[in-house]
C-alpha cells in the first residue's frame, strides 16, 4: 500500500523533501499556481534547460512535461530526473514521431535538421540544433544561407520564424493543441472591449492571431514585456498559467486571458497541468517515476542541445 499524501501543510512536506532529498525543483509558467510557488526556479523551457544544466543538486524534480525532464536529463544523466506525472506529454512531440522525422530528413539530403526543443529524445539525437521560442530566430540566423533548413515540429512558430527572418524554411506541420484553440472572433470582441489593452502572443499561435499581437515573444519575453511596459492592461494569448507570475510581479496592471473557440479551459495544457502539488509530493518522496533513456540516445541527443546551449 503507497503512504498516504497529508492533506494539510502539502506545501511544506515539499519544503521538506526538497531539503532532505538534495533536490532541485523546476517549474515551467504553465503549472498550476501552488506548485509554481514551491519552486526553486521557475522560467520558460530555456532557461530551464539552462538551470537543468547549471544544477549541482542529487535530484531534479520537473514540474513540466515529458520532454523538458528528458532534456534535463540528457544534460545530467548521472543525476536522479523525476517527472510527477509520467504521462505529462505535448502535442508537439507526440505528432512528431521519430521514424517519420528521420524519414523525412532522409528525403533532403544536406539540408540542417532544426528542432523544436518540444520533440522527443529520439527527435533531438537525429537532429543538428535544438531551438526554443527564445533563441529560434537567432540560431536560424547564425546558418549559412545556402543550406536548406528543416524546422519541426511546430509550423507556426517555424512561419513566424520565416517572417523574422526573411528566409524560407521546409516546415513539419505540426502545432500545439493550446495554442491553436485560440478565436481569432473572440479576440477581436475582446480588444473592442478593452481598447487600451495591448495583445502579446506566444508564437505557437496561429499566423492571423500573431498579426493582431504587439508583441510576440516566449513566456519569459511576455513577462518581461508585460512587467516593464507603461501600458497597464493586457490581453495575454498564450496558456494561462503566466497569468499568476504576471500578477505577482505587477499587481496593479490588468492581465486577461484570451479567450479560445469553445466555452472551455482549453487555454490550460491538459499535459503541464497533470502534475499537482500531490504528484510532485509523492515524486520527491518516493523517487519515482524516473526519466530514463539509453547513454548511446542520451550522448546523441546532448549534441544538439549543447549547440543550442551554446548559441543562446
Ligand atoms: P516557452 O517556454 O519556450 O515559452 O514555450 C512554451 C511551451 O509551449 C512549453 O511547452
Ligand atoms: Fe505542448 Fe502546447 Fe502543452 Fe506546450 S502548451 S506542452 S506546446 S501541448
Amino acid at each position: 500500500m503507497t503512504a498516504a499524501v497529508p492533506l494539510v501543510g502539502l506545501e511544506d512536506e515539499v519544503l521538506r523533501l526538497k531539503k532532505e532529498r538534495n533536490a532541485v525543483l523546476l517549474a515551467h509558467y504553465y503549472q498550476d499556481s501552488e506548485v509554481q510557488d514551491v519552486a526553486d526556479f521557475i522560467g520558460d523551457s530555456l532557461q530551464l534547460a539552462q538551470a537543468a544544466a547549471k544544477t549541482t543538486a542529487d535530484v531534479i524534480c520537473f514540474a513540466g512535461v515529458h520532454f523538458m525532464a528528458e532534456t534535463a536529463k540528457i544534460l545530467n544523466p548521472g543525476r536522479i530526473v523525476v517527472l510527477p506525472d509520467l504521462e505529462a506529454g505535448c502535442s508537439l512531440a507526440s505528432g512528431c514521431p521519430a521514424d517519420r522525422f528521420g524519414a523525412w530528413v532522409a528525403k533532403h539530403p544536406g539540408a540542417v535538421a532544426v528542432s523544436y526543443i518540444n520533440c522527443t529524445a529520439e527527435v533531438k539525437a537525429l537532429s543538428d540544433y535544438i531551438v526554443t521560442s527564445s533563441n529560434a530566430e537567432k540560431i536560424v540566423r547564425s546558418i549559412p544561407e545556402d543550406k536548406t533548413i528543416l524546422f519541426a515540429p511546430d509550423k507556426n512558430l517555424g512561419r513566424y520564424i520565416e517572417k523574422k527572418v526573411g528566409r524560407k524554411m521546409i516546415l513539419w506541420q505540426g502545432s500545439c493543441i493550446v495554442h491553436e484553440t485560440f478565436s481569432e472572433r473572440k479576440l477581436i470582441g475582446l480588444k473592442e472591449r478593452n481598447p487600451e489593452a495591448l495583445i502579446i502572443a506566444h508564437p505557437e499561435c496561429e499566423e492571423s492571431i500573431l498579426a493582431m499581437a504587439n508583441y510576440v515573444g516566449s513566456t519569459t519575453a511576455l513577462l518581461k514585456y508585460a512587467v516593464s511596459s507603461p501600458a497597464q492592461e493586457f490581453i495575454v494569448v498564450t496558456e494561462a498559467g503566466i497569468l499568476h507570475q504576471m500578477q505577482k510581479q505587477a499587481p496593479r496592471k490588468t492581465f486577461i486571458a484570451a479567450p479560445p473557440v469553445a466555452n472551455c479551459a482549453c487555454n490550460e495544457c491538459p499535459f503541464m497541468r497533470m502534475n499537482s502539488l500531490e504528484k510532485v509530493y509523492t515524486s520527491l518522496r518516493d523517487l519515482t517515476p524516473r526519466i530514463e533513456m539509453s547513454p548511446q540516445l542520451m550522448e546523441r541527443a546532448r549534441l544538439p542541445i549543447e549547440r543550442m546551449l551554446a548559441l543562446s
